[in-house]
């Protein structure tokens, strides 16, 4: 069975689907052809869908993505650059939660919506792991501090450049900074080996904190919590993630307490042009 199936009925043979293909594996062989695979094109295709999304009339399907099953455009859910850009300054790293659960099926629309990320050659290697217990996120962040601790004793020059000393001791006073007492921590990750996962991983959390507020909930990168999921063995063996697997970046997620009023601002950009 060929990747793609033609509904010759709805094709206009306009040869847009063959345009688009990133990949270049859809020809027209004659004038009144219909559009079909380069030989070897199975082995190549990408499956990023683009021939069945652009196709005006519904008339290409590839085997695992048929039009009737791509939800189509809603033209008036379309933002202009106004929206955009107030929705885009909107977005804040939210550091204060209410005490209060986030239902498991709201992460879980949550991280369907983050799933639609970019990601290069379309692998999609992002995979998901959810703190969900807030006493397992503060077990975590306990983890994180010694660490820190850890780092402190080798007198490592992370300690300068992170400002270890003031985190540690803000902890001490019984603060969390590491996790700011949200209530779940969401991880992007992926197999250690995949040299599209650091950026995919990066782009589905970006997209994850940015559709967060949608649900009414907030969101800030774990940057401690990452680094030291990364670096530390014994956080690691904690986290338990698939064999061959490793974080990528790690998300903070809860009920915000506070509202924010204003956008701040921001460093003018410096742009170079050639
Ligand atoms: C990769 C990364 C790691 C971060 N790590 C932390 C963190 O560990 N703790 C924290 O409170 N904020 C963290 N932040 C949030 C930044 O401090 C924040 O983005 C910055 O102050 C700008 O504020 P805004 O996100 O509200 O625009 C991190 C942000 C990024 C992009």
């Amino acid at each position: 069975m060929s990747l793609l199936a033609v509904d010759q009925e709805k094709c206009h043979r306009d040869g847009i689907c063959a345009e688009v293909c990133p990949a270049r594996i859809i020809e027209f062989k004659g004038n009144d052809a219909f559009p079909s695979l380069v030989d070897g094109g199975d082995k190549i295709c990408i499956s990023c869908g683009h021939c069945v999304a652009v196709c005006p009339y519904g008339a290409m399907s590839h085997t695992i993505m048929k039009p009737e099953e791509c939800q189509s455009v809603n033209e008036d859910w379309l933002l202009g650059p106004e929206q955009v850009e107030h929705f885009l300054r909107y977005r804040r790293s939210i550091r204060n939660y209410k005490n209060e659960q986030v239902e498991q099926g709201t992460l879980t629309k949550l991280i369907d919506v983050a799933r639609f990320a970019p990601s290069g050659h379309n692998f999609q290697p992002v995979k998901w792991l959810v703190i969900y217990d807030q006493d397992a996120v503060q077990r975590m962040a306990a983890f994180v501090i010694e660490w820190m601790r850890h780092l402190m004793k080798e007198d490592s020059p992370l300690v300068a450049a992170m400002h270890l000393n003031r985190v540690v001791s803000s902890w001490e006073e019984g603060n969390d900074p590491i996790c700011r007492n949200a209530p779940h921590i969401i991880i992007a990750h992926a197999h250690k080996e995949d040299r599209t996962a650091p950026v995919a991983c990066t782009i589905a959390l970006t997209y994850l904190e940015l559709a967060a507020s949608s649900f009414d909930l907030g969101a800030c990168w774990a940057g401690y919590f990452n680094a030291a999921a990364t670096l530390w063995p014994p956080m690691q063996q904690e986290l338990g993630l698939p064999e061959g697997n490793v974080n990528f970046g790690a998300m903070m997620v809860g009920y915000p307490k506070f509202k924010y009023h204003r956008l701040p601002l921001r460093n003018d950009a410096e742009i170079l042009w050639r």
